[in-house]
This record gives C-alpha cells, sequence and structure tokens, in this order.
C-alpha cells in the first residue's frame, strides 16, 4: 500500500522475545526470512528450541536471532543452534549481498558461545517492526531517535516499512488492573492480569507487569514480566520517526473497550471485530490501540 506492490520477504522482528511472529512469517513462504533480535538471551533459546521446529527443518537456515540491544545492532550476538543434523559451515563472506540467505559457521549447540555478524550483510529488510508496545522500553528521545535510525539503516531502499504499536487513552494514565481469562490459552485455565502501577506524568512513566493464575493447579505466578515505560505520544513518535529520516509516517487506530466496564473479561472480549483505520485525527478515549507505519522512502 505504501510502497507501490512490492512483495516482503525479509522481516526483522526487534524486541523480538520469543519471536514467535518471526516464526509464523517463515512458514507461510519458504522464501522468507527473519531476523529477531533481543537483550533476553532464554527467550531467545526458547524460541530456537520450541518455535522453529514448528516451521521444518529448513527453518533453522531462515532466521537469525540476535542477542543484543537494539540500540548497537551490529555489536549483537546471532544465537547457534544447530541440530546434530543441520551442521552447516558455509561462509558468511562467500554470500552474494544482493540474493542470498548468509550462513554462519555454527560452532556450539545452543545459546551463549555466540557469534558475531554483521546485521548489514543481512538481505535488507521489507519490514522491520516492534510490537508489543516494546518501544515504551526506550525511556530517551535521543535513544528512540538513535533506535529509528538503525531500523532506517537496515530497511531495505527500494521501498521498506517500520511498523509499532502504542497504547494510550485516558485508563493507560493512572492506576490499572485488568484480568483476562482464556480458557484454552494451555491444557490448563489461566487467568492473565495486566498491573499499570501508578503513572508519573513528568516522566510519564509507569510499570507494567504481568501475572499469571494457573486456576487448575491454584497456582499464581506473579511478576511474570515486568516492564519500566515510558509511554510515548503518537506526535512525539512522529517526529522522532521523521527527525531519524522516514519519508512518511501513518497512523492506524482503534477505540478499545472501556476499561471501567471491562475489567475481568473472557478471551478478547467486546469489541475484537472493530477494525482499525488509517487516521488523520482522533479523539481522546477511555482506551485506544494504534499501529504506526513509518515509510522508508
Ligand atoms: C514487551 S516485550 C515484547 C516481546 C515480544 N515482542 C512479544 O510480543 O512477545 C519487550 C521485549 O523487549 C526486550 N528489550 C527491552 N529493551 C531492549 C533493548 N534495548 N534491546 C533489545 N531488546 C530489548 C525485552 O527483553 C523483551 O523481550
Amino acid at each position: 500500500m505504501y510502497v507501490g506492490g512490492r512483495q516482503p520477504l525479509h522481516l526483522q522482528e526487534d524486541f523480538c522475545g520469543t519471536a514467535l511472529l518471526s516464526t509464523e512469517w517463515l512458514r507461510t513462504d519458504p522464501r522468507r526470512t527473519a531476523v529477531g533480535l533481543d537483550l533476553d538471551l532464554e527467550a531467545l533459546n526458547w524460541c530456537m528450541e520450541n518455535n522453529i521446529n514448528i516451521v521444518g527443518a529448513d527453518g533453522y537456515s531462515r532466521i537469525f536471532l540476535f542477542h543484543g540491544n537494539v540500540l548497537q545492532p551490529n555489536e549483537a550476538k546471532l544465537v547457534n543452534y544447530e541440530p546434530a543434523e543441520l551442521i552447516r559451515s558455509i561462509k558468511l563472506d562467500e554470500c552474494d549481498k544482493k540474493d542470498c540467505t548468509p550462513q554462519v559457521n555454527a560452532s556450539t549447540s545452543i545459546g551463549t558461545k555466540s557469534s558475531r555478524i554483521n546485521t548489514e550483510q543481512l538481505p535488507s529488510r521489507d519490514i522491520i517492526c516492534a510490537f508489543n508496545y516494546s518501544c515504551c522500553c526506550l525511556h530517551s528521545r535521543k535513544d528512540l531517535v538513535l533506535y529509528f535510525r538503525h531500523v532506517l539503516s537496515a530497511l531495505s531502499k527500494k521501498g521498506g516499512i517500520f511498523v509499532m504499536d502504542l497504547y494510550g487513552g485516558t485508563s493507560s494514565e493512572q492506576k490499572l488492573r485488568l484480568q483476562r481469562k482464556f480458557p484454552n490459552f494451555t491444557a490448563t485455565n489461566v487467568q492473565y492480569t495486566w498491573e499499570q502501577a501508578e503513572f508519573d506524568i513528568v516522566a510519564r512513566k509507569t510499570r507494567i507487569s504481568l501475572h499469571f493464575h494457573i486456576q487448575k493447579q491454584q497456582k499464581k505466578m506473579r511478576d511474570v514480566f515486568s516492564y519500566s515505560w515510558r509511554l510515548w505520544s503518537l506526535p512525539e513518535i512522529k517526529d522522532c520517526l521523521e527527525e531519524a529520516g522516514f519519508k512518511s509516517v501513518h497512523f492506524w487506530l482503534r477505540e478499545m473497550p472501556d476499561t471501567h466496564e471491562n475489567r475481568s473479561t473472557t478471551g478478547f472480549g467486546a469489541g475484537r471485530d472493530v477494525k482499525y483505520e488509517e487516521v488523520k485525527s482522533f479523539q481522546q478515549q477511555d482506551a485506544w490501540n494504534a499501529y504506526i507505519v513509518g515509510v522508508a522512502k
């Protein structure tokens, strides 16, 4: 839509966690490649052990998970995974920069002993994404612009896009506790709680904690995930993308269910069919969710 009929093949999932999205990306087209980048080595290893096998044997040759900081992507280290049947030793410099999928000399089974690879030697990315509000992990404007510059330099010059999400609304700037039940989340019933601490309006920061309650086992798991987030505004994101050199920025928004009426919901709850729309303006709501698209050129 924004880049004129190009078929995207190369995805980069920043702040990827267990890189489930990358796995789904690879599953749907054998030509696709995925790069994932995250600070959490345990989550990356979990992906290698539990997600990639769903793609099929060639999944390991099409995914590149990097352990490192999005602010220093060239310092990130490639996470190796080498099931015995997939031993490879193709050198990176044997690769033609334009079309081939680079390989590395793998020398370890999984995780910690990893090799550094220049992410610029991978095919330039058609899409780079930062989902689940991960840009809120970056707290200063300087870091946000630096991150967006790194994104822009890794995107395809033929028409690459960056996509991120953001939430907001009056409910996002106060203490809040939302519970959701997912009857089929795992084999057991799980209740999941999103807890938002007080909101500091000077730093625009809050702490988000996720708790799980596995009901059949009567097991409560507190602070399974906990993040310190700066809640950016939409125009701040736009300004930073433009400052980093993006050509255009687009907002897709939808209203979310009112948090006063939906403190406790089952599944995705009311309003799951409300569609996102591209907007130039949007009136404040109790809760909204946005996807922001930055077009490289
Ligand atoms: C909200 S989680 C999102 C994870 C994943 N995208 C998902 O939806 O499951 C944020 C992730 O960003 C990672 N992270 C935070 N700061 C980072 C940074 N500066 N560089 C790389 N990863 C970072 C964390 O380790 C965590 O996995």
